[in-house]
């Protein structure tokens, strides 16, 4: 049967990506950071769209270029509906609508979060979840416990009422006076830290959702407080400081986890997200295989962090069972799956 090429299109926060499939095998996954964020400690809104405006043709170029594909090749175009920063979101939509127009060929509105899980089903040679199987998304803009039963059968059991895991991890390296995003620094100082040298309380919070506003909050206090004692308390303590704090969130990641294991009896867990590059999750992966007979599956970092191929994904199943968007779709900052 004759190959299907997808072009996808990835433009939700502040990274331009494209990337082509050739079914479920990607030949090319091009991603244009924006350093412009870097000096502002965030993302800021309007310098992302205008970014993505001047990156979108030549990313798009180098990614069928790297796959040797030609655009009359293509089987169709999928983009990320959303959610997203609105103005990021429009940029890569109304591109993939011109394109997908003028090469008339099916265009396909993909779901961001759906596509960090389906991101699991790229062909790698590497073992793949089998439904039913847990995912949990961690990321900077995202904290999401999610059963997954089929490709298109997702239910979301949990989610954070606040801030995402990765903006825990970089508000608290801001506190400590890390340049931006902090995460990884505390990871690589946890590594030689003692976990229980500072202990923060875990917030309540019912079910499987999640809050990490207050755990902020009482990481900036507790470093006011002894900063005012001793101006050096940081500088002095930075290995116990991040390994304290990564200990705490990778305590209320694994206390959820083990909530929806016992809720659904699903002992597959797929996590997805730049924040599954920490060491710490990974370790307590490891060891829940070990000690609790958990599966746990984490995909390559380029297919974890923003990505198109995790687009390009989600629009070859679509593409297999003929779901195409009309012109007239719409990009959504906020979307249910
Ligand atoms: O998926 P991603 O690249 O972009 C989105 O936010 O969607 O995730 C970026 C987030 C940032 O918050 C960054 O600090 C965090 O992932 N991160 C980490 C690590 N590597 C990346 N957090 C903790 N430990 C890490 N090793
Ligand atoms: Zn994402």
């Amino acid at each position: 049967t004759k190959p299907i090429y997808i072009l996808a299109i990835e433009s939700s926060c502040d990274d331009t990506a494209a990337a082509v499939l050739k079914n479920d095998q990607v030949l090319s996954n091009i991603v244009a950071q924006q350093a412009v964020h870097e000096q502002y400690g965030g993302v800021v809104p309007e310098l992302a769209s205008r970014a993505h405006q001047q990156n979108i043709v030549p990313v798009v170029d180098v990614a069928l270029k790297k796959a040797g594909v030609k655009k009359e090749e293509l089987s169709a175009i999928a983009f990320t509906q959303g959610p997203g920063l609105m103005g990021s979101l429009l940029v890569g939509g109304s591109f993939s609508k011109s394109m997908a127009m003028a090469l008339k060929i099916p265009l396909i509105a993909v779901n961001h979060m759906h596509a960090h899980i389906l991101a699991h089903f790229i062909e790698e040679g590497t073992p793949k979840p089998t439904f039913p199987f847990l995912a949990l998304t961690i990321s900077g803009g995202h904290t999401q416990i999610v059963q997954v039963n089929s490709f298109f059968d997702l239910k979301i059991l949990g989610e954070t009422t606040d801030d995402a895991v990765g903006e825990a991890f970089d508000k608290s390296a801001k506190t400590l006076g890390f340049p931006y995003p902090g995460g990884p620094l505390i990871d690589k100082y946890a590594q030689n830290g003692n976990p229980k040298a500072f202990p923060f309380t875990k917030p309540k919070v019912e079910g499987l959702n999640f809050s990490f506003s207050g755990l902020k909050t009482q990481i900036l206090y507790f470093i006011q407080k002894n900063q005012a004692i001793n101006p050096n308390f940081v500088e002095e303590n930075k290995e116990d400081i991040c390994a304290s704090i990564q200990y705490t969130i990778i305590q209320i990641l694994l206390d959820k986890l083990k909530l929806a294991v016992a809720e659904t009896g699903i002992k597959q867990i797929a996590i997805g997200g730049g924040v599954s590059a920490n060491s710490g999750i990974r370790n307590a992966l490891l060891q829940a295989e070990k000690n609790w007979g958990w599966t746990a599956f984490i995909p390559k970092f380029e297919y974890t962090t923003d990505n198109a191929a995790m687009i390009g994904i989600v629009g070859y199943y679509n593409f297999l069972e003929s779901h195409f968007s009309n012109s007239s779709v719409v990009s959504k900052a906020r979307i249910e799956f």
